[in-house]
């Protein structure tokens, strides 16, 4: 079965063709990077702007790519919730239209389940039950897959995602948006010993708090030009991504050691850190848990996750008619 897949919640206009959720046969990205750095982060006007501009030719390059027509793909899959409502309304309505036209079946999908579908790409033979660490720019969770549409949320952030910490901590030293990559890219130059940063403390075993960390840097920062002397980014960087990878997988392992868990995924833009993906891989080596990391092209925004989780949600029953409507806001566990 082949999925036609559209993703536009933030500022990638994607499109892609994938096989039985597993396959890709097609991922075409269009990044509207660039044109948001110049303002230090998402300009939500500009990116639904630009999604509308692009997303004729993203779709049919995705088609053309996987050498087939519209009327060869079996359902169209498309990314409804949560994100940025004008930039989700794009794809939303463009797959309404196709679906219409074309008289396929129209199947929303949840987009952090996608990042967790990126996996069932990356990895053929994985399937649920696993706990999967979800971190991305706009959330962070600790979550039992139960099966492919069965959500069970363990813990979450108390107040930034991951990715936002990165980004705003990236920004403190001068980094361009989206900090996080960059960040990672510096750290392997600099000491990871040389600022000391808080472990923040939270009600819940397995919730997570950033703010207090981004506070921290503050701090540093201002301690530094007080005594006319600037932050070292590479020492920065390297400092933060050890102490976040730390704090994540801590809590990680606390949840898989208390469920039992022998599967352990990690989701979202934040999984492609390598200073994370390190630590998830010494502490399964020690403990004998089964690591799946999401193949780096696959951890950022793109519509080939789209694609692996909508096969799963076909098969579930979760189609959508035509008065689908996109969403801001959705927990993962509900459904359209
Ligand atoms: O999942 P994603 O592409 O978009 C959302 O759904 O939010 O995540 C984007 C986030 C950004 O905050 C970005 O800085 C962060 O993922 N990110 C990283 C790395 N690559 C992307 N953070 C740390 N290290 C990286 N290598
Ligand atoms: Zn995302």
């Amino acid at each position: 079965m082949k999925l036609l897949a559209i993703e536009s919640t933030c500022d990638e206009t994607a499109a892609a063709v994938v096989e039985d959720g597993r396959k890709i046969q097609s991922s075409v990205i269009n990044s509207q990077v660039q044109e948001h750095r110049v303002y230090g982060g998402v300009v939500p006007e500009i990116a639904s702007r630009r999604h509308t501009e692009h997303i004729v030719e993203v779709v049919r390059l995705a088609l053309e790519q996987a050498e087939m027509t519209l009327s060869e793909a079996d359902a169209i899959a498309v990314t409804a919730a949560p994100g940025l409502i004008g930039a989700v309304l794009v794809g939303v309505n463009f797959a309404k239209g196709l679906a219409m036209a074309s008289g396929k079946p129209l199947v929303p999908v949840h987009h952090i389940r996608g990042h967790v579908a990126a996996n069932y790409l990356t990895h053929p033979d994985l399937t649920p039950p696993f706990l999967c660490l979800i971190v991305s720019g706009g959330h962070s969770h600790i979550a039992q897959v139960e099966d492919y549409t069965t959500y069970r949320i363990l813990g979450r952030t108390q107040d930034d995602a991951a990715g936002e910490a990165f980004d705003k901590a990236a920004r403190s030293v001068g980094l361009p948006y989206p900090g996080g990559v960059e960040l990672d890219r510096i750290s392997h130059q600099g000491d990871p010993g040389r600022y000391p940063l808080p472990t923040p403390h939270t009600a819940g075993k397995y919730d997570f708090s950033f703010s207090g960390l981004k506070t921290a840097v503050i701090n540093l920062s201002h301690n530094a030009g007080q005594k006319g002397e600037k932050l070292v980014p590479e020492d920065l960087a390297a400092s933060f991504c050890r102490k976040v990878s730390m704090i994540l997988w801590e809590k990680l392992e606390a949840a898989a050691r208390d469920t039992g868990a022998k599967k352990i995924v990690l989701a979202g833009g934040v999984s492609a850190n390598s200073w994370l993906r390190a630590q998830a891989e010494r502490g399964c080596r020690e403990k004998g848990w089964e690591l799946f990391l999401p193949e780096l092209s696959l951890c950022g925004d793109n519509a080939a996750m789209i694609g692996a989780q909508g096969y799963y949600e076909f098969l579930a029953g979760h189609t959508a008619g035509m008065d689908l409507n996109g969403r801001p806001y959705m927990e993962i566990g509900e459904e359209f």
